[in-house]
């Protein structure tokens, strides 16, 4: 296994893809842009490693408005955004007038009106948060076209309901960080059980439908009834099958392990109750939220022998299977605490690069002549 590739060479015409380009699922993208900006994210990680600052939007605001907790994800929006020479500005979904029912495209037009960059979180509830972002999109979109503004204001999804597409990005650089060639590897993500809350199913989602590009066998593993939604199972079994690779489920964490490359295992919540929280959030139901959530956390106690633990770590490739987590992971519950303890380590550095990936996205989608920028700021450092 391999850490840390080399700095690469950067191509502008690839890079001319970016601009102006908004993140709302990676499926929306091209895998080759998709490859610019993982190009993009090892270039601006080594310059920052090396010490050399990157400024290329200074003076710029961006936003993000969180509809749900973060660590990594805002730590990762700031970081980015200050390493840019922008302003980040870390807003809580709820203290705004959204909590008053202002529309998701109002909102975005004011916001836009003096923002240059967004990331939205909205994943909580299924088939509202992408559809959240895309509606604000349109809004600051048609706020900017009616006032002949120049502005690009990028639109990154900081994770939804169908999608994490930061992390997975993120997720990918790790992997290749460890691997030379992701052709033919193995790599299971699969449900483990939570004691800790109903987590959303976009990480998964975002796992299946990118990692499926790379030509890996993907092995989706679960117990009944915690199935993902059924487009990004679409998506993956496509792209499995463009890239090469495959793409396979079983209700079985065994055999998911057996011979792995990889794993990834998390959790999530069971998919009937997760729908039935879209009527019980859409009244405003606070108690039924609440029964719901219980129901659920009961739902996943059924299935605690879901657990990356020592032995089943031992059924993967050589026993040496790379661990994954997006986190924050449930220890003792998702993974046993000296699974983690072995791999803490790697699941920061996994982590890190998200900031590296936000910062390529918001400079591939902003600056032009990005390529001759950066190598400018080399040679002066
Ligand atoms: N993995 C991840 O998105 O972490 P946060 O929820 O802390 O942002």
């Amino acid at each position: 296994m391999s850490e840390l590739k080399s700095s690469p060479l950067l191509d502008q015409a690839a890079l001319s893809s970016l601009l102006g380009q908004s993140l709302l699922l990676t499926q929306d993208w091209s895998t080759e842009d998709l490859a610019t900006v993982r190009m993009l994210a090892r270039k601006l990680a080594d310059l920052d490693r090396k010490g050399i600052r990157t400024p290329l939007c200074p003076n710029e605001l961006a936003w993000a408005v969180f509809f749900d907790a973060s660590t990594r994800t805002k730590s990762a929006w700031a970081g980015a955004a200050s390493r840019l020479g922008m302003q980040p500005v870390i807003v809580d979904g709820s203290s705004t007038q959204v909590s008053h029912g202002e529309t998701a495209a109002e909102t975005g037009a004011m916001l836009g009106m003096n923002a240059h960059a967004m990331g939205i979180r909205h994943d909580l509830i299924l088939g509202e948060g992408n559809s959240f972002i895309r509606d604000l999109k349109s809004g600051i979109d048609s706020y900017l076209d009616s006032t002949e503004d120049i502005r690009k204001v990028p639109i990154v999804n900081l994770q939804c309901d169908i999608d994490h597409p930061t992390q997975s990005m993120a997720d990918l650089l790790w992997l290749e960080d460890n691997f030379d060639d992701l052709n033919q590897k193995n790599i299971t993500v699969s449900w483990a059980y939570s004691p800790s809350y109903a987590k959303p199913l976009s990480v998964p989602q975002g796992l299946i439908t990118l990692l499926t590009r790379t030509g890996a066998n993907i092995t989706l593993a679960h117990p009944p009834g915690y199935q993902l939604m059924e487009e990004t199972m679409t998506a993956a079994a496509s792209n499995a099958e463009a890239s090469g690779g495959s793409f396979r489920v079983t209700n079985d964490m065994d055999d998911a392990f057996a011979d792995a490359h990889v794993v990834y295992p998390k959790s999530w919540g069971a998919y009937d109750l997760m729908l039935e929280r879209v009527d019980a959030n859409a009244a405003g139901n606070s108690d039924e939220m609440a029964a719901i959530e219980k129901r659920a956390l009961e739902r996943n106690a059924e299935h605690t022998d879901w657990i990356c633990d020592e032995r089943r770590m031992g059924l993967t490739n050589e026993g040496t299977a790379l661990y994954m987590h997006c986190l924050p992971a449930d220890i003792g519950d998702e993974v046993s605490p000296g699974v983690m303890d072995l791999h803490k380590v790697n699941v920061a550095k996994e982590a890190n690069w998200k900031v590296y990936v936000v910062m390529a996205l918001l400079a591939g989608a902003k600056v032009p002549d990005l390529a001759a920028k950066l190598a400018s700021l080399e040679e002066e450092a």
